[in-house]
């Protein structure tokens, strides 16, 4: 073997800090690498010549696909025409004014403004910062509170990582911060009761968040944020009513509502905004990934005139904000978002997501229903995930000792497909690229067949 080739495995675990990697493992060699070395389509390859279908678009962002030339030339040219310059004090480049435009057109719902970082998290970190600045504008400086969901994914910042309803990511971090609280998680299948209706699972939920707005006092509570569909908590569609009341209740007690896109935006649930597809009125938009397809990182808070017209006022009260970042509204970023959008628009992957995504549910009922490994097979759009019970007709979850999900995956990469263990539960997610074919689909699932068969024959069931 090349042992320069070889030599960068050993460099990569001497010194680089990899995320969400059991560190000490990584660095004694004792789980696996794996050196990306390029892209097409839906398919990635790393450097030993294994080819996979990407089944989770890289962390569900790489929308439009790998290797696509017409990105990687508007990133070049803008690079030789202004690679770029600060939008602070209101300087801005013509990509940002374009990008802005469509994507505030494209949101509708009253959207007015987008603020720009560069990722999920420090988008989420300016939203939360906003709806402070917003009650402060408003004369309520008790109204500070934000509600979010147990399992709910947001981000692994210092309020975000706190936002995020996942123990893993605040254990032994410190966190939450404060004035951060968390309520139920929509998921049906786990949490209905025997005989409870989907709309009533709703209602108690929307209930729950209610009890807990009127016991902190209202008066406190200032947004709560979630994800039209949540993502890393285990991919799992709001059931039936849920947005309708939960927003009932935010608006009875004024609290703002931030819907996270990170995943849902730009097609990925089979309309442009998961908002749309589940009649969602939200305050405030989180946008990241599908943004750019990951080609550059770029995040946005898409703000609506509710807020916006505060903060004007709150700039006439106090001056200008206060909140910058050096690479916001990056220009190489956003003529990549201009080229991923052109994309996204001329190939119309918000139906492909619609259509093609009908049909990867379909595929996936068809092949897991009545699985003995499979509780539920669950999703919308280009976005699905299979959850692993030990006995799915009583839904107890598997020793997670046996680590089932992280095998699931395991064996599917064994296969030639990226499917990703989802880190709550055994649940393998799938978010493929939007630009998937029928024909794709048809390999992920077989694929997917032989990887769960492979680890229910060694489980001896
Ligand atoms: C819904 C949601 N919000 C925020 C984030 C954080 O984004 P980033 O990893 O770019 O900080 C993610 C990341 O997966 C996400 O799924």
């Amino acid at each position: 073997m090349d042992q320069s080739i070889n030599d960068l495995s050993v460099i990569d675990r001497a010194h680089v800090f990899h995320p969400s990697t059991h560190a000490a493992q990584f660095a004694r060699g004792e789980i696996p690498n794996r050196i990306m070395t390029g892209g097409k389509g839906v398919y990635v390859e790393d450097r030993d010549g294994r080819r996979s279908i990407d089944g989770f678009a890289g962390l569900y962002c790489v929308n439009v696909g790998y290797g696509r030339h017409e990105m990687a030339t508007a990133i070049y040219e803008q690079a030789k025409q202004l690679a770029y310059y600060h939008t602070y004090v209101g300087h801005s480049n013509d990509q940002i004014i374009r990008l802005s435009e469509r994507i505030v057109r494209k949101a509708g719902m009253g959207m007015s403004r987008v603020y720009y970082g560069l990722s999920g998290s420090d988008a989420n970190e300016t939203n939360i910062k906003l709806v402070w600045y917003y009650n402060n504008v408003l004369g309520r400086p008790e109204k500070k509170k934000i509600i979010s969901r147990r399992r709910g994914y947001h981000g692994s910042g210092l309020m975000t990582g706190s936002l995020t309803g996942l123990p893993g990511f605040q254990n032994h971090f410190d966190l939450p911060l404060g004035r951060v609280l968390h309520t139920g998680t929509p998921h049906y299948w786990r949490a209905g009761k025997p005989g409870e209706t989907e709309r009533a699972f709703s209602r108690r939920l929307a209930d729950e968040l209610d009890a807990l707005i009127r016991a902190e006092g209202p008066e406190t509570v200032a947004a709560f944020i979630g994800e039209p569909v949540l993502g890393t908590g285990g991919i799992v569609p709001p059931p039936e009513g849920y947005w309708e009341e939960i927003q009932k209740v935010l608006a009875a007690h004024d609290v703002l509502l931030i819907a996270d896109e990170v995943v849902t935006a730009f097609g990925r649930t089979g309309e442009y905004f998961g908002c749309h597809t589940y009649d969602i009125r939200p305050d405030i938009i989180t946008i990241a990934k599908g943004v750019t397809s990951a080609y550059l990182p770029l995040s946005g808070s898409i703000i609506g005139e509710k807020v916006w017209s505060v903060i004007e006022e709150g700039n006439d009260k106090f001056g200008a904000i206060g909140h910058g970042w050096t690479y916001s509204a990056h220009p190489l970023c956003a003529a990549a978002a201009n080229a991923n959008l052109d994309i996204v628009d001329r190939e119309d992957l918000t139906r492909n997501a619609r259509e093609t995504g009908a049909y990867l549910q379909a595929a996936l009922h068809d092949a897991f229903d009545h699985n003995p490994l499979v509780g539920e097979v669950r999703g919308v759009g280009l976005l699905a995930a299979l959850q692993f019970a030990a006995d799915p007709d009583e839904k107890t979850p598997f020793d997670p000792a046996l680590g089932v999900g992280a095998k699931v995956s395991a064996a599917a990469l064994e296969e030639g497909l990226i499917a990703r263990a989802m880190p709550n539960g055994d649940i393998l997610g799938f978010a493929p690229p939007l630009i998937i074919t029928r024909g794709e689909i048809d390999q992920l699932v077989a694929m997917t067949k032989r990887a769960v068969d492979k680890v229910a024959k060694d489980l001896g069931r």
